[in-house]
């Protein structure tokens, strides 16, 4: 590896690299860099400035071009001659190439760019094209990394070697890679997103060839502090940090001593297979396809794949099966026309044939669900075709009996609130914290979590307190600590079950950065944890220290709490939009599971499951789930981080750009996430001055994160309110967006984005404030007033945000009970009878003189403002000033369980009354 200028080389990429969540832009960018001066070397200009600016960023590319197999050796060679020849045009020819095909991503597919001369075809004596045509003959192409003990001289014919191995039948085509080291091999894992696989043949050295600060700087981020003490080989030490980096990828590991020990060690385990020397290569190489093969396979759709291609009668129900009711019809063949004969081929309404059951499954359903718990690290998982609000309905009636109570933030899916309607639970609400000034609430605190568990414990009441409902991350954003929540919650009710409505964030489990912060990430920690001897002492001193929890205790609350190890039990679910964040169609969701007492509640998840979901599943959802896993678990490394990246730039280049700025803004952490959540004092990505070590130190430590791709686009200072924005931005520019709130939109980044798309929603914001000040400048000062007027109603006359009030004592099991859980299914179900309930309009004086001397008015609805989509009121819950004053002023169309023109619907004080006399609580 070249030690070419590390210092100058090193200066200018550390700063950069800090500013990269996605290590691979970074080099990408650099090429770009490369490109621009080549192309400025033909032409005029300073040629020797021109040329030293040629070789500096070689300089710079150099290190990271040793992770990579494409463009390689041997067209870094050529580039290097042709600058050192003076052959500007020659250059500028194949820099462009390479850096066209790095950013398309083209030299997996075609040969020639592999190529040095322009005029070749391809196929050169000395390297192998990287993938054979296109269409079905295609073969996707990935790259192995080797991690080699031994001399450099000796690694080019260590990749002919495998190369040599390639044949006909090989379903997939890869270029090894070869590093000498153990941090080499952790940045080849970080910058390459096309390894699959990697060797690692153990005699392997420690450092690294290259002295760039900035890849120390992403080293001492990624390799955890004392990994390898202890050890002489470096082997399963590194296998370990990169399955903590990259747990999809396959591990392969070459020793030549005491095999059978090293195979059966408890940290081989992520290994996927051990070599005895590297005198097997066609073994490893067959090995590695195998890998591959594993997670390219997709049990149901493969079969979905030959049930449509066979010639089937079929006798049941669905007439669109095989199509010919729609290709054969005078009036909807246009029908089969849009949608194309596969969609018809691939529906059945049967289960046979090579079709699994979704309510039973056994066959290719199952292994494509324990593929997808595989990829999303959870124990089991449960595919599910009516969306996430499905989902969360069937784990609330699986793991909730009536009577239990559910600590839950009020500002959860509608879908949580009906379910817990259904299940009879008893909801505790906890409010998250308000964000007034957009017009939002963030997200739930820990503390007010464990001071309601308190609560609940000092009353005697834990042992009905059943689960923890939490949204990770929020619709606007909000990433949650969720190990300590489940840690500091575990500490005082050691068998709490969660539920991490991770509708939006199933993506995050492909992000270094983010997968701590995931449900199944964290639950894997603890699992981990609580195993540690280390642990252990770290806890007895924590027990000596404190003693038993004391709910009389204030001092806890502000105690990071241990769980006792011998205690707790991990009982995590996740539940997961994969439609939301990843290639599955609409209504595609996931449960996720590690509960280490599954076993107890397996039967009554499975009753769970048969009630929400159809006898009639739609196939091509559950085909796009196993597809979308495929996905993820090939590429979902790359897509990720790439999403991440952008997003990041999309802030910086609204918030940089001094004409739009004036007027719009990407709301930043430290305006999204209040101070006491962020001790680290991380507010923004890439902050002149900070590190990659400060933002993953907020990671780890801050109570809240903000999610980069979850944009809230504040456009209150240009005078839209967020609903008015959407439109315009939907009918003049054609850009969708989601979420609204008074003063901001959301916009969503997902692995669908690109540059391009960046490029047109910058266009049109800087289209819009040249807009506004053409107008302000030619409208005169009533113009002027009048915006400035909307701008401050928008900004700054924002209603306050109300609280959960409290459930109507004819809804409580004790009125005086300090904790505020209460029987919602009751209320909602006295509504049914008409002669209970009554209304009142929102404008109705009377409702101003109830509020004020009673006798209270109580919900008998949910309602539901969307945007934003959290209840306002739920059944039963008592209607105070400040809802009412929230109500008025909340400008939003949309109101689900309100009808403007009858007004509130409310339970009547008799029925309450008559409620409370028959006491019972159901
Ligand atoms: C936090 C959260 N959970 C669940 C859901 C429901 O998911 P689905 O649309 O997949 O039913 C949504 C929908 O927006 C959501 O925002």
């Amino acid at each position: 590896m070249t030690k070419a200028a590390p210092e100058r080389a090193g200066h200018r990429v550390a700063g950069a690299f800090s500013q990269f969540f996605c290590a691979a832009e970074a080099r990408v960018d650099r090429w770009r860099d490369l490109n621009r001066v080549a192309k400025a070397l033909q032409g005029a200009g300073d040629p020797r400035a021109l040329r030293q600016g040629a070789i500096d960023a070689l300089a710079e590319l150099a290190p990271l071009e040793e992770f990579n197999a494409y463009p390689g050796p041997h067209l870094m060679a050529q580039i290097h001659d042709r600058l050192q020849a003076g052959d500007a045009t020659g250059l500028a020819r194949l820099v462009a190439t390479v850096s066209g095909a790095l950013m398309a991503g083209s030299y997996r597919d075609d040969a020639r760019a592999w190529s040095a001369d322009e005029e070749d075809d391809g196929a050169l004596p000395d390297i192998l094209p990287p993938s054979l045509g296109r269409g079905p003959s295609r073969r996707p192409y990935f790259e192995m990394l080797i991690v080699a003990a031994g001399d450099r001289a000796t690694w080019p014919s260590l990749r002919d070697t495998f190369r040599r191995l390639r044949r006909e039948e090989d379903a997939f085509v890869y270029e090894p890679v070869v590093v000498g080291s153990f941090e080499d091999a952790v940045l080849a894992a970080l910058f390459n997103f096309n390894l699959q696989s990697v060797l690692v043949v153990e005699g392997l050295a420690y450092d690294s060839q290259s002295s760039s600060a900035a890849l120390r700087e992403l080293l001492a981020v990624h390799v955890p502090q004392g990994v390898t003490s202890g050890r002489v080989d470096l082997g399963v030490p590194l296998c370990r940090v990169l399955r903590q980096l990259r747990p999809e990828l396959d591990l392969f590991l070459v020793t030549d001593h005491d095999i059978a020990a090293l195979a059966g060690a408890d940290d081989a385990g992520g290994v996927r297979r051990v070599f005895y020397g590297v005198e097997e290569p066609m073994e490893i190489h067959l090995s590695v396809l195998d890998g591959i093969k594993d997670r390219y396979e997709t049990p149901y759709f493969d079969n979905l794949k030959n049930y449509a291609a066979r010639p089937i009668g079929t006798f049941h129900a669905l007439p669109v099966a095989r199509g010919k009711s729609i290709f054969k019809s005078n009036w909807i063949r246009d029908m089969g026309e849009f949608y194309g004969v596969n969609l018809f081929l691939a529906e059945s309404s049967a289960t046979t044939g090579g079709l699994d059951s979704l309510l039973e499954p056994t066959g290719n359903i199952k292994l494509a669900q324990d593929k997808a718990a595989r990829a999303f690290g959870g124990d089991r998982s449960f595919f599910v075709t009516n969306g996430t609000s499905t989902s969360n309905k069937i784990i609330h009636q699986a793991l909730l009996r009536p009577g239990d109570i559910v600590l839950i933030d009020r500002d959860c899916h509608k879908s949580h609130h009906y379910g817990i309607v259904l299940a009879g639970a008893q909801p505790l609400y906890i409010d998250a914290f308000p964000l007034t000034q957009y017009s939002m609430y963030g997200s739930l605190a820990i503390r007010p979590i464990k001071e309601a568990l308190l609560a609940l414990k000092a009353e005697g009441k834990l042992d009905r307190a059943k689960m923890l409902v939490l949204t990770n991350c929020t619709f606007d954003g909000h990433v949650a600590n969720v190990e300590r929540t489940m840690q500091e919650c575990l500490a005082i009710k050691p068998d709490l079950i969660f539920l991490w409505d991770e509708a939006w964030f199933g993506y995050a489990r492909f992000s270094p950065f983010l997968r701590g912060r995931t449900a199944m990430g964290a639950a894997a920690k603890l699992r981990v944890m609580m195993r540690d001897p280390a642990y252990r002492e770290r806890y007895a001193k924590f027990k000596a220290e404190h003693g038993e929890i004391d709910p009389k205790n204030r001092k806890l609350l502000d105690t990071c709490l241990l769980p006792d190890p011998d205690q707790v039990r991990i009982r995590v679910y996740e539940s997961d939009s994969v439609h939301k964040s990843m290639s599955a169609l609409r209504q595609g969701s996931i449960i996720v599971v590690a509960d280490q007492d599954f076993g107890r509640v397996e039967a009554a998840f499975k009753e769970a499951f048969f009630t929400h979901t159809s006898t009639s599943p739609n196939l091509q959802i559950i085909a796009s789930l196993d597809l979308a896993r495929r996905q993820m678990e090939l590429e979902g490394y790359e897509l990720v981080q790439r999403a991440i990246q952008l997003a990041v730039e999309i802030r910086r280049e609204i918030n940089g750009h001094p004409l739009i700025s004036k007027y719009f803004r990407a709301a930043t952490p430290g305006e999204m996430i209040p101070n006491e959540y962020r001790r680290s004092g991380f507010a923004d990505y890439g902050e002149t001055g900070r590190t990659l070590g400060d933002t993953v130190e907020a990671l780890r430590e801050d109570e809240f994160f903000l999610d980069p791709t979850r944009i809230t686009l504040l456009c209150g200072h240009a005078g839209y309110d967020g609903s008015q924005f959407k439109s315009l931005l939907a009918t003049d520019y054609d850009i969708q967006i989601n979420k609204t709130s008074r003063n901001s939109v959301l916009v969503q980044i997902n692995i669908n984005n690109t540059k391009s798309d960046m490029a047109h929603l910058v266009k049109a914001l800087a289209d819009l404030s040249r807009a506004i000040e053409k107008r302000l400048a030619e409208g005169g000062e009533s113009e002027r007033s009048a915006f400035a007027a909307r701008v401050k109603s928008l900004v700054e006359d924002v209603p306050d945000l109300p609280n959960f009030s409290r459930f109507h004592d004819a809804f409580r099991d004790d009125a005086k009970s300090a904790t505020a859980e209460g029987d919602m299914r009751a209320a909602y179900y006295l509504a049914y009878d008409p002669a209970n309930c009554e209304y009142l309009k929102l404008h109705d004086p009377a409702i101003d003189a109830r509020v004020a001397k009673g006798p209270a008015l109580v919900s008998a609805k949910f309602v539901i403002p969307y945007p934003p989509g959290f209840p306002i009121l739920v059944p039963g819950q008592v209607i105070t000033r400040e809802t009412i004053a929230f109500m008025r002023k909340l400008d939003v169309k949309e109101i689900h369980g309100f009808n403007a023109a009858r007004g509130f619907e409310l339970l009547k004080p008799e029925a309450l009354a008559a409620k409370r006399g028959a006491g019972g609580r159901r």
